[in-house]
């Protein structure tokens, strides 16, 4: 494992490699979900790399980036087990220097769901997102269908901008309970974290009631919704059926895959979750 603190450092070490290389952004404090990633990023191709960068610009003002969890350290162990991956830990002055103004606004996409509760969110993950993949020029980069409108953001700014990329979506890491890997699990109370798994059994029911043909999406909102409900420490912010392309809310039936998701906050954490219908997993 070779680590990289500057993009002077990280472009050399790049430069050393011929092949493909794989790529795994990440804002650290690893856990499973993340390691599939890196595992796919190994497997598939000649060299990968990971990221380790804790985004200012994609959180908003009352967001929780002074908390986010943070433990290089561990971090750096976990991924000392891939004997030839870089990993890039750039500083904040490193990717924003004074002065910086160059941003990447995916627009549509963007604009519903997770976008329309965390305004510059999505601006702030592809402006880094974009910068990353210049700095490490990678032949393959992988994400988690765990942030749907991410994998879908990033998607349509590898096309519109011609990056020479396959983005790659992997699926979502669960706890034994349902519980998506998430970093800000950490958030969670013992109390709040056994209550946590409701947001799975609400898309589990809402798939179930799919497969037995409910194809009305207010319908299938409201069977997430009443999971939801019985959930005391459960604070719904949305629960959504969206097209699985677009990402515009359904009304009415739906006509072709869907992706049913939701935000939830329990005590201090924000969770979100998400599975998609009507496709062959
Ligand atoms: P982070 O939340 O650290 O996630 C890094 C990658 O791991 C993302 O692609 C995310 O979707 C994936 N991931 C997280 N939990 C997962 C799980 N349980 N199963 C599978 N994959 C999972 O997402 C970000 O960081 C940032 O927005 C980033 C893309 C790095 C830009 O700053």
């Amino acid at each position: 494992m070779i680590v990289c603190e500057s993009i002077e450092a990280l472009r050399a070490e790049r430069a050393r490699r011929t092949g493909s290389l794989g790529f795994v952004p990440t804002m650290g404090y690893l856990h499973e979900g993340h390691m599939a990633l890196v595992q796919r990023a190994v497997a598939e191709n000649d060299h990968a790399a990971v990221s380790i960068f804790v985004n200012p610009l994609q959180f908003g003002e009352n967001e929780d980036f002074g908390a986010y969890p943070r433990d290089l350290e561990r971090d750096l162990a976990l991924l000392s087990a891939f004997v030839d991956l870089i990993v890039f830990t750039p500083s904040v002055e490193a990717m924003y220097p004074h002065g910086f103004q160059t941003y990447v606004q995916v627009e549509a996409l963007s604009q519903g769901l997770e976008g329309a509760r965390r305004p510059g969110h999505f601006r702030g993950v592809a402006t880094v997102v974009a910068k990353l993949f210049n700095i490490v020029q990678p032949q393959r980069a992988y994400f988690g269908q765990k942030d749907a409108q991410q994998l879908a953001v990033i998607r349509q700014m590898v096309r519109d901008l011609a990056f020479p990329i396959e983005v790659i979506g992997v699926p979502t890491v669960r706890a034994a309970d349902g519980l998506a890997l998430s970093s800000r699990n950490s958030y969670l109370t013992p109390e709040e974290r056994a209550a946590a798994p409701v947001l799975y059994r609400a898309l589990c029911a809402a798939q179930a009631r799919y497969a037995e043909g409910e194809r009305d999406a207010e319908a299938l909102r409201a069977t997430m919704r009443a999971v939801l409900a019985a959930e005391p420490l459960a604070h719904v912010e949305y629960v959504s059926v969206a097209d699985a392309e677009t990402l515009q809310e359904c009304e009415g039936r739906l006509c072709g895959p869907a992706l049913l998701s939701m935000a939830v906050r329990i005590g201090r954490a924000r969770l979100i979750d998400n599975i998609v219908v009507g496709v062959e997993q």
